[in-house]
């Protein structure tokens, strides 16, 4: 089958079995096409909670399913790829932040939502890229412990100088790999590029950009700019989706090795057979678990709106 005919028997098979789906901005261009909504995780968490149809295929990572489910108790909620998970997200297990807690009894406990539901049920609330700066000014304890993500954490810091955030040794290995000799070397390539990052690139990196938000914010950023080039921080399928949607400027990625192979492992084909076979596994988590990580992805919708 031709890649249109397989959207099209998708686009058929949603209707017919009742399916909407959620697609992350890092997938590719043929997912993005026959998804119903696409975006960063703080907006697909929004989407999770008012979608009309019984049952919701995530495209993505395995924590982004679970934030669906979390926030759509009542929904059968498919993840694209079962083996697709964010190693982020598994870096850090309760009973380390149990331990952590110990130490740190008066910190407000701030969690990424690259994190599993398992360690969301004793955090205080969560964040994501787009969201953290402004959940954590909000917050009435100054004190914070930010969990797993040490550079998004630097980098609320520098947005925050009056909080002060204890970070812990974790982060996503694809963005944190990214050197300052590499944005030295890129921005010598092509001197009128902005600099777009994400925020889970090392606070060297951060420093030097014209930029720094989430998938979307990246996104939205390039759209609005006059700028004519630029140069994107971040996996690299957002580099190519900008440059088929904006042909007119030019899009190079800051590093080659951008690419985060868990996000890439949904093909169009695991779609279709999902929706066709209807042998997908539903994401199960019981209902003490759905409660309490509830409670800090409520707080966060609540103090990010
Ligand atoms: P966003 O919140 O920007 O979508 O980022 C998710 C992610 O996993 C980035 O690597
Ligand atoms: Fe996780 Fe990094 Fe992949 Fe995002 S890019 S899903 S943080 S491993």
């Amino acid at each position: 089958m031709k890649i249109r005919e397989i959207q099209d028997a998708i686009m058929q098979l949603k209707k017919v079995h009742d399916f909407c789906i959620l697609a992350h901005s890092y997938q590719t261009s043929d997912i993005l096409e026959v998804a119903d909504f696409t975006g960063d995780s703080y907006a697909l968490s929004l989407k999770a909670k008012d979608m009309p149809q019984k049952n919701i295929l995530l495209c993505g990572v395995r924590f982004m399913a679970e934030t669906v489910k979390i926030l759509s108790p009542q929904k059968n909620v498919y993840l694209s790829n079962p083996d697709a998970g964010c190693p982020m997200a598994e870096q850090m297990d309760k009973e380390f932040i149990h331990e952590i807690k110990r130490q740190y009894p008066d910190h407000t406990v701030v969690a990424y939502i690259n994190t599993t539901a398992q360690l969301k049920t004793i955090c205080d609330v969560c964040v994501t890229s787009s969201s953290a700066v402004q959940i954590v000014s909000k917050l009435n304890n100054d004190k914070i412990l930010f969990i797993p993500d040490c550079n998004l954490g630097a980098y609320v810091q520098a947005q925050l100088p009056m909080k002060k955030i204890k970070l812990l040794q974790g982060g996503c290995p694809i963005h944190a790999a990214v050197s300052a000799n590499e944005v030295a070397a890129a921005k010598a390539l092509h001197p009128n590029a902005k600099l777009l990052v994400h925020p889970e690139c090392r606070p060297e990196v951060c420093e030097k950009a014209d930029y720094v938000g989430s998938t979307s914010g990246i996104m939205q950023y390039a759209k609005q700019s006059t700028a004519q080039e630029f140069i994107i921080g971040t996996e690299i399928s957002i580099a190519e989706t900008l440059q088929m949607e904006c042909l007119d400027k030019q899009f190079y990625p800051l590093s080659q090795r951008l690419i985060c192979d868990n996000m890439k492992a949904t093909t169009l084909m695991d779609i279709y057979h999902l929706l066709n076979d209807g042998k997908g596994t539903a994401i199960e988590l019981d209902d003490r678990t759905i409660a309490k990580a509830r409670l800090c992805i409520d707080r966060m919708i609540e103090l990010g709106g």
